[in-house]
């Protein structure tokens, strides 16, 4: 059974107990990070405690929760998990409180869960290109938050799912913002394409990395507003995670991308991906 870490203890992950009075439980109250592990390493550990530094503030849970040594504490989990390829689990939310009450408590006592899951896209073995459906974006304008209040990120996977594609491009006002939980990348007229960082979107990682490794390599990138019309125009589009690098899009809203194949410049993103995360 996979091991767990649960307030200070370690233990099998389907022995760990929360309280039904957790506010994670109740409200949805917490953050929490998804990171890569490559050859028994934490990718890009730093960015990941710095964005989770970030979620914790918005929330006004940082005090409670200052002077855990994040980078030691997920070491440890990936270390005693004995997983080389995977990804790690964080959620922190702020802890149990005996009143549902919508006013934070006064001295929270937040609640730590770390778990380490199995990541098979990162293995890289089949990569089949994804449909996307453009749905509207009706999460809440404060994406950039990794909350774990997931209710809407959900309904719209499932909703693109059940018309038969694998993800949704969200757009809010007339632009495009990101998929359920990925960004996107486009490719119009030879550059590659990325909505700029706002509060309506995730700022991902991995979109950071392939945005500076597009500029490393003279790669044209612009983050720019992106509108629906024009990612139909696109001759390539991909999504990126922790969980899925960059994958190519195959389909949009039924119509086939470029020539429904990874295209040429997925392929030297990928390349450089490939090659910054064994070198890392
Ligand atoms: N999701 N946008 C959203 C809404 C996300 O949930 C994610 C990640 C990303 C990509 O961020 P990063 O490159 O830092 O993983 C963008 C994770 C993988 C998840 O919820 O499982």
């Amino acid at each position: 059974m996979p091991i767990a870490y649960l307030n200070g203890e370690w233990l099998p992950v389907e022995e760990a107990r929360v309280s039904v009075l957790d506010r994670g439980f109740l409200f949805g109250d917490g953050v929490y990070e998804v990171i890569p592990v490559y050859a028994g390493k934490l990718y890009c550990l730093d960015r990941h405690v710095a964005r989770l530094q970030n979620s914790l503030g918005e929330i006004h849970l940082a005090d409670a929760i200052a002077g855990v040594d994040w980078v030691s504490l997920l070491t440890e989990a990936v270390e005693r998990s004995g997983d080389s390829l995977a990804s790690l689990y964080l959620q922190i939310t702020r802890g149990a409180d005996a009143q549902r009450s919508f006013v934070y408590p006064a001295a929270p006592e937040p609640t730590v869960f770390i778990m380490v899951n199995p990541a098979p896209n990162l293995a890289r073995q089949e990569i089949v290109p994804l449909k996307l459906v453009t749905l509207e974006d009706f999460r809440w304008d404060q994406g950039h938050i990794k909350t774990i209040s997931l209710i809407a990120a959900g309904m719209l996977k499932n909703r693109a799912i059940a018309e038969g594609a694998n993800d949704a491009v969200l757009v809010k006002d007339g632009e495009v913002t990101e998929a359920t939980s990925a960004n996107l990348f486009a490719v119009i007229d030879g550059v590659l394409v990325t909505p700029p960082k706002s509060t309506r979107l995730l700022h991902g990682i991995t979109r950071d990395v392939i945005v500076e490794l597009a500029q490393a390599n003279n790669l044209p990138v612009k983050e720019r507003k992106l509108t629906p019309a024009e990612l139909k125009t696109a001759d390539e589009i991909f999504i990126s995670s922790s969980t899925m690098e960059a994958w190519p899009v195959s389909h949009l809203d039924g119509q086939v991308v470029g020539n429904g194949e990874p295209g040429l410049t997925w392929q030297k993103i990928d390349a450089l991906f490939q090659a910054a995360k064994v070198s890392s």
